[in-house]
């Protein structure tokens, strides 16, 4: 991990009092801090602090004729490798998406050439707000800069839902990302878990999927910076922090909320539910009673939600699972070619260490004039190595 010179801009919001943790944590990773505030945040928390922190002065007013005897906001804009605003306020956000350089801190973001990495923190509403909406789509089409959030859950005003600023240690973590795993900025779908199909109001068909493999995957690729939706079918397993997730129980549910989610926007998609083939054909209304020997279930097919998302017109980038038991790379490509996928990743789910509810797995990834393998490691370890294959191949294939 390199050592960067970071300037932190930090904006008017109650969330300003984590920014002075992030400054401790960044400096313990072995990062260059200097901060810059607005008025607005020197209402929350004194530059005081972030001086006593950060081991330099903190600057705070564009018209300071000491400061900028020598073109200081030039100087910062210069010497930052990076630039984090975190919080960044509703107000700063409208204020740089459209151009403006009225303090500081919008004149440093406007004179930098180095990335901008934005941490949003507001009220719900204000988050959801339709011009905040269209400030945030002006910042997500700038190529210079990056959002980093927000997560979704309590807020400071007793409200709950999208807005709250990402946890300093989230931060300093998208700050540390290896060069290659960077998602920042990319909306990623994850599906994870089984699907469960009524036979009765007490009985269903399911199978073994733990979700571990696809809660691994949504940690990852929200560490690697990407704003992420996890779609999953009934496990036992926590809710991963920073992750919008969203429950169903059958396979119609995952198409549906697949479909809802890929509307919402998604730049990668990646399939790792163990999706039923087959439901009931009808369920029954009450208990099925025992009758005689044997009896039958009528099974019809359900949708296949990875070929249907596949074969949109906006159909993001594509990453399926296979899990077979024998003939691995044969069934792998064959999935890879018929459902449209960008890449598969195959699980010899045969063996009884890995695969289906093991907390380890090993994989070969197959993709268009490439192939690699993973030998048998923990899920979570494994789902860091994957993010990063799938975020250099999404660059790649943009790139074309
Ligand atoms: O959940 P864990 O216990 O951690 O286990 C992880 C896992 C073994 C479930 C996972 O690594 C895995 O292999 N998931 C895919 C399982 C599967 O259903 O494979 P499949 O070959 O049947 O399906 C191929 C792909 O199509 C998968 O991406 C699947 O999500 C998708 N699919 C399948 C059927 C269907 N009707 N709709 C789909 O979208």
């Amino acid at each position: 991990m390199s050592q960067r010179r970071i300037l932190l801009g930090v904006t008017g919001g109650i969330a300003a009092y984590k920014s002075a943790e992030l400054v401790r944590l960044l400096k313990k990773s072995g990062h260059e801090v200097r901060v810059v505030m607005t008025a607005g945040a020197e209402a929350f928390v004194t530059p005081m602090t972030f001086q006593a922190l950060s081991g330099e002065p903190v600057r705070t007013g564009l018209l300071d004729p000491a400061a900028e005897a020598g073109m200081g906001h030039i100087e910062l804009a210069k010497w930052a490798d990076l630039v984090v605003v975190a919080p960044a306020s509703a107000d700063f956000m409208a204020r740089f998406a459209n151009g403006m350089a009225d303090d500081l801190l919008t004149t440093i973001c406007s004179a930098t050439e180095s990335p901008i990495a934005l941490a949003p923190a507001m009220n719900q509403a204000m988050w959801k707000n339709h011009r905040t909406q269209r400030n945030l789509a002006l910042l997500q089409a700038d190529p210079q800069v990056t959002l980093w959030g927000p997560a979704l859950g309590d807020q400071a005003c007793g409200d709950t839902g999208p807005g709250r600023m990402l946890e300093a240690l989230d931060i300093v973590d998208r700050v540390n990302a290896p060069a290659g795993s960077d998602l920042a900025g990319r909306r990623v779908v994850i599906t994870a878990g089984p699907t469960r199909e009524a036979i009765d109001p007490v009985r269903y068909i399911t199978n073994h999927s733990s979700g571990k493999m696809g809660y691994a995957l949504a940690e990852a690729a929200r560490r690697a910076g990407a704003q992420v939706t996890l779609i999953s079918g009934p496990v036992t397993l926590a809710a991963p922090d920073g992750v919008d997730l969203r429950m169903i129980t059958t396979a119609a549910e995952l198409l549906k909320a697949s479909g809802a989610a890929v509307d919402e926007g998604c730049d990668i998609f990646i399939a790792t539910a163990a999706v039923a083939d087959y439901r009931p054909e009808t369920c029954a209304e009450q208990k099925v009673k025992k009758s005689g020997e044997q009896i039958s279930l009528s099974l019809v097919r359900n949708p296949d939600i990875l070929a249907t998302v596949a074969a949109r017109p906006d159909a993001p980038f594509m990453v399926g699972f296979a899990a077979e038991t024998s003939d691995i790379e044969r069934y792998a490509l064959d999935k890879l070619t018929r459902k449209r996928l960008a890449m598969i990743v195959a699980n010899d789910v045969s063996r009884p260490e890995v695969g289906f509810n093991s907390d380890q797995n090993a994989v070969t990834v197959f993709w268009p004039g490439g192939q690699q393998s993973f030998g048998a490691r923990s899920k979570v370890g494994l789902a860091v190595e994957l993010v990063a294959l799938i975020a250099d191949r999404y660059r790649a294939v943009r790139a074309q």
